[in-house]
Parts: C-alpha cells; sequence; structure tokens
C-alpha cells in the first residue's frame, strides 16, 4: 500500500493512546477511519478530533464495542459498513488491548482470564470478522498489536498478558500464504513501552 489516501481504515481500542493516535494520523492522511472502543465517550472524542484535523472527503466514524464479544465485533464490522457504505476494508488496526492480567498462581482466575480474553479473543475475533473484508480490497492489512511481551515472558510466563499477547503474535506474519496474494497480515506490531496507559491496567468503564 503506498498511501493512506481514499482507504478505509477499521482501529479497534480507538480512544486513547495509540489507537488514538493511529486514528488521527490516518485521517490527516486522507483514510476513512471507523474507530472503536469500549469506552464510548472516550471514542467518540477521538473520532471528533481525527475528524477535524482531516481532509475533506474523510469520514471518521466512532463506535462503541467490546472487542471480546464477537456479537458486538459482528455488530461493529455491519455498522460500518453501512455507515461508510462500502463492501470492504483497506486497513485493520486490532489495537485494543490491556496490561497485567495477574499471577495464574497467585491472584483471581477472572482477572487473568479478562486480559487474556482481551488480548487474544479480541484480536481472534476482529480477525475472524474482518479478514474477509481485507480480502475483498485486494490490498488489505491487517495489523495485530502485540507485545515484546508476547516475545518472551519479560511479566513472567504466568501473567496472562504473556499468552495472550503470544497468541496475537501467532497470527502476524503469516498472511500471505494462507490468505493468497490478495491479503497481507502485518508482520509485526509489538510496542515496547509507548506512552499509552495500557500499564495503568484501566478498568472497564
Ligand atoms: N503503551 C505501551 O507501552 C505498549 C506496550 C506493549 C503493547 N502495547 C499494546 O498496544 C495497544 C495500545 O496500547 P495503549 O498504550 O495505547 O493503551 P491505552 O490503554 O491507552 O489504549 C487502549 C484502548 O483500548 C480500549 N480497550 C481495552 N479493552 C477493550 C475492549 N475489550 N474492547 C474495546 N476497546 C478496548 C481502551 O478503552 C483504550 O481506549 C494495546 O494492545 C497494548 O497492549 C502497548
Amino acid at each position: 500500500m503506498d498511501s493512506f489516501t481514499g482507504k478505509l481504515a477499521v482501529v479497534t481500542g480507538g480512544g486513547s493512546g495509540i489507537g488514538r493516535e493511529l486514528a488521527r494520523q490516518l485521517a490527516a492522511q486522507g483514510c476513512s477511519v471507523a474507530a472503536c472502543d469500549w469506552n464510548t465517550g472516550a471514542v467518540a472524542q477521538a473520532a471528533a478530533t481525527a475528524r477535524a484535523g482531516a481532509p475533506d472527503g474523510v469520514l471518521v466514524t466512532g463506535h462503541a464495542c467490546d472487542v471480546c464479544d464477537e456479537a458486538q465485533v459482528l455488530r461493529f464490522r455491519d455498522e460500518l459498513l453501512e455507515q461508510h457504505a462500502s463492501d470492504h476494508v483497506d486497513l485493520v488496526f486490532s489495537n485494543a488491548g490491556i496490561g497485567g492480567g495477574g499471577s495464574f498462581v497467585k491472584d483471581r482466575r477472572e482477572d487473568w482470564e479478562r486480559t487474556f480474553a482481551i488480548d487474544w479473543w479480541g484480536v481472534y475475533y476482529c480477525a475472524r470478522a474482518f479478514l474477509p473484508l481485507l480480502i475483498a480490497s485486494g490490498d488489505g492489512v491487517l495489523v495485530n498489536t502485540s507485545s515484546v511481551n508476547g516475545f518472551w515472558a519479560t511479566l513472567g510466563p504466568v501473567i496472562s498478558r504473556t499468552p495472550g499477547k503470544a497468541g496475537a503474535n501467532s497470527i502476524n506474519g503469516r498472511g500471505r500464504g494462507a490468505c493468497g496474494p490478495s491479503a497481507a497480515l502485518a508482520p509485526w506490531a509489538a510496542p515496547g513501552a509507548a506512552a499509552g496507559a495500557v500499564w495503568a491496567q484501566k478498568g472497564r468503564p
């Protein structure tokens, strides 16, 4: 993909940090954006900011969606296709994620599973929902945001962020073979320590 102009991008976790900035920069470069977040106020504000800095003809929409819930992901997909009057998407940034998760051994099972659900199942459901639309683009790119923690267990193997982000890595970089030449999964997106809020382990709004 040589240019973002005229493309349609999906950004999950678009209400804050890396996702919010992705939406803003894509829109400024002429790319329409459908951003989602489970924090509806934050994503509405992020979409308004991105819209304000975008050239004419660029549509930026904000959507409520918990990526751990497949029904909500499918609803988000249908909603954005209708609002953007499109039958495909060109870019998907599966960026929603949280840190922490606690110890497999010492902490609450619910906390471990919650982080794993977002960092793995959220990425998986989005890949399921959007891959056909990326293939339909003919020039599609899927970027699953992992973490350095998905490569090696810097926070410890018993922390659910580690297997969650390793799962995201497992479907990164495999796209050309699996999907044919018309779709590409981006090789790696594994931040080390960017200035996002993920380390604050923000709870569900
Ligand atoms: N910032 C870093 O240093 C760093 C390092 C490694 C990996 N990452 C990864 O980068 C991505 C973005 O991180 P960030 O620092 O911008 O974090 P952030 O907390 O600023 O933004 C994440 C956004 O995702 C949303 N979100 C969380 N769970 C969600 C869900 N289930 N459904 C929908 N939205 C949800 C949050 O509400 C938030 O708006 C995450 O996947 C994170 O794990 C970040």
